[in-house]
């Protein structure tokens, strides 16, 4: 018997193409077993491209003839609730992309049948496994103290698009919801007070959310997002006693340190050690730790209950809007 992790695959969609299945693919000790789409031609297609000879339209009877011992769950928000209760019923470890269901009650269900069941799970916040911003993150608490002040800013020109999934899930919880889970990363503590800005700017849906945020270290964390600017800019920053980061992860990190301005300049590509996006911008590095998780019988960084504690964090924004 192989020592691979055996890992059942559903959705053939942009996600699992673009960054998942191409990270899986290169670890050694992972096995795709299947695949599942209901579109038969994404199903092939991205069989094909990753050599899985398995494919099915129906995920159940993939999971029981594979007999994976993980599942990833690739689509959007308000497909994900009936295949993940069904996997978790079934004692399988689960890794879904953002948002972990299309409310906390659905990410709080998630928790509770996983813990029930004894299954590791993942939601796939790739902004904490970005190399950059975590050697900032560490290199900040290692050197000033603990970080005392954060800002996660979060910037699109979305004027042509529509509602999410035509109204099935919100700005805030399906996208902006990655600055709002790296603030959590960065200050490692827990918002005890918030006081938030949530605006439409011209459309008929939310695309603008501010919030200034009290953590229960004494940190304070802010949030400025927009979908109604002039384009996609996500910069994060890290304060604490004498030494500052400022991290644009698709770009340049700079660390200002004890008054001297620019004293170490780092490229997210030089920390990854590639130039390939998925490695650099933390894709595959969270897919690796999913993977390490599982054989470690370890629950991961993201797991369900710690993505309850964001998309909480997300719905107190909209309650605590003036
Ligand atoms: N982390 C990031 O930076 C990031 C970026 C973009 C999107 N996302 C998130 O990724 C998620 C997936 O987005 P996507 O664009 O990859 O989705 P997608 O729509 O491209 O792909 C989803 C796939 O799932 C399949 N599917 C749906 N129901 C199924 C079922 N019952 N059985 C089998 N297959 C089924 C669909 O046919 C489709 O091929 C979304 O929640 C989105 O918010 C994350």
């Amino acid at each position: 018997m192989s020592d691979k992790i055996r890992v059942a695959l559903i959705g053939a969609g942009g996600m699992a193409n673009s960054v998942h299945y191409p990270s899986l693919a290169e670890f050694d000790d992972v096995e795709m077993v299947g695949l599942c789409d209901l579109i038969e031609e994404k199903l092939n297609a991205t069989a094909d491209r990753f050599g899985i000879e398995r494919r099915y339209t129906d995920y159940k009877k993939m999971i029981e003839e594979t007999a994976p011992q993980a599942v990833y769950v690739l689509m959007p928000p308000h497909h994900l609730h009936d295949i993940v209760v069904w996997c978790l019923r079934r004692k399988l470890h689960v890794f879904i992309e953002k948002p972990p269901g299309v409310h906390a009650e659905q990410t709080r269900q998630f928790a509770h049948l996983a813990e029930q069941n004894g299954c590791l799970t993942m939601v796939a916040f790739n902004r904490r496994f970005i190399p950059v911003l975590r050697y900032c993150r560490d290199r900040v608490r290692a050197e000033g103290g603990w970080i005392h002040q954060a800002v996660a800013c979060f910037y699109k020109d979305y004027r042509a698009g529509g509602p999410y999934y035509d109204g099935a899930s919100d700005v805030l919880t399906c996208d902006a919801i990655h600055a709002v889970d790296a603030l959590r990363f960065m200050v490692g503590a827990e918002a005890v007070k918030v006081a938030s800005s949530v605006r439409k700017l011209t459309r008929h849906f939310d695309t603008s959310f501010n919030a200034l945020i009290e953590f229960d270290t004494g940190a304070v964390g802010v949030l400025l997002t927009s979908w109604m600017v002039g384009g996609r800019v996500h910069t994060f920053e890290m304060h604490g006693f004498g030494i500052s980061a400022f991290c644009d992860a698709d770009r340049e990190a700079v660390i200002h340190k004890d008054d001297q301005l620019r004293v170490e300049e780092l490229t997210p590509w030089g920390v990854a050690g590639s130039e390939e996006r998925h490695k650099y911008y933390g894709f595959w590095h969270e897919n690796r730790h999913f993977i390490d998780s599982i054989k470690a019988n370890q629950e991961p960084e993201t797991c369900f209950p710690d993505a309850v504690r964001t998309m909480e964090l997300v719905e107190r924004i909209y309650r605590e809007a003036w």
